[in-house]
């Protein structure tokens, strides 16, 4: 029989719901100070030693994230053996040059600044917990379908959990880096036997924090209206594939970087 017994204390859990009246700007505004001093950097003062209760705090806020079918699919590991950093930044360093081989004409960041990171967390999922979604599990193409749709709210999940932890980390003052490791089967193989992780386990993104190398800067935000649509789709904001493929030419290095010699 399934159990259907609630696992939290319900009266508890009501009790800790504590909204502001609706419409009620003042946690609004200190949120968005937060958010919007949520800055990229891709070098940090390599000296700062981050107080240990600090990472508490930030996964404190990683825990509260939503997740589909609350299956809260996350795991972080906290580096902080320099050794290990290293490593790990000498992977990235290394996918960086091949990059740059390939002529993928990708932009890509100087990633030696990873190894500069005072906070330096790993983001981990288990992706056997696609099947905490809806799945057929039966081998068939509409089975696949469900895994494919299964796997991406996974990985919003995570996001959104890691998105929890960054804003954390930036209301305490610190800058932060995302860097992707999803994807990157060699990123996998070289980080697992690093950190002890298992077989099953995937490390999604690296997440670095510190204060930065040298002053940080905001990066264009495209207006409001510009993603605003009302009751429609509105056209107006629809771009056509040329659009699009002059906007990676000739924009997307400058919304990136402070500009195109600048690449961080
Ligand atoms: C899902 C995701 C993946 C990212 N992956 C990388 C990455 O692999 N390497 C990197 O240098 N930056 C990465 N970034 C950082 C973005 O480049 C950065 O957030 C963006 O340029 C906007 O700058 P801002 O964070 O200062 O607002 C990633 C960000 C997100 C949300």
């Amino acid at each position: 029989m399934t159990d259907t017994t609630p696992a939290v204390d319900l009266e508890d859990a009501e009790m800790q719901v504590d909204l502001p009246e609706i419409g009620d700007l003042t946690r609004y505004n200190v949120l968005m100070q937060t958010i919007r001093n949520r800055v990229t950097v891709r070098k940090f003062d390599p000296d700062y030693v981050v107080p240990e209760e600090h990472y508490d705090l930030i996964l404190e806020a990683a825990r509260h994230a939503p997740s589909g079918a609350n299956a809260q699919p996350w795991q972080y590991i906290v580096v902080r053996d320099a050794a290990i950093k290293q490593q790990i930044t000498d992977y990235f360093v290394a996918e960086q040059r091949f990059r740059a081989k390939a002529k993928m004409k990708f932009p890509t960041p100087d990633y030696r600044g990873l190894s500069t990171a005072p906070g330096f967390i790993v983001v981990c999922s288990d992706m056997r917990w696609v099947n905490a979604f809806p799945v057929l599990n039966d081998g068939s193409d509409l089975d696949r379908m469900y895994k494919e749709n299964a796997e991406r709210i996974l990985l919003q999940s995570v996001a959104a959990s890691t998105m929890s932890a960054h804003l954390a980390a930036a209301a305490l003052g610190y800058n932060v880096w995302w860097v992707t490791a999803i994807g990157q089967q060699e990123a996998q193989e070289a980080m697992r036997p690093l950190l002890n992780i298992p077989e099953e386990i995937s490390v999604l993104d690296i997440f670095l924090f510190g204060p930065p190398a040298a002053k940080p800067y905001k990066r264009w935000r495209r207006p409001l209206e510009e993603i605003e649509h009302w009751d429609q789709y509105d056209r107006r904001h629809f771009m056509s594939d040329e659009d699009l493929e002059d906007w990676i030419k000739t924009r997307r290095h400058r919304v990136m970087y402070k500009d195109a010699s600048k690449i961080d």
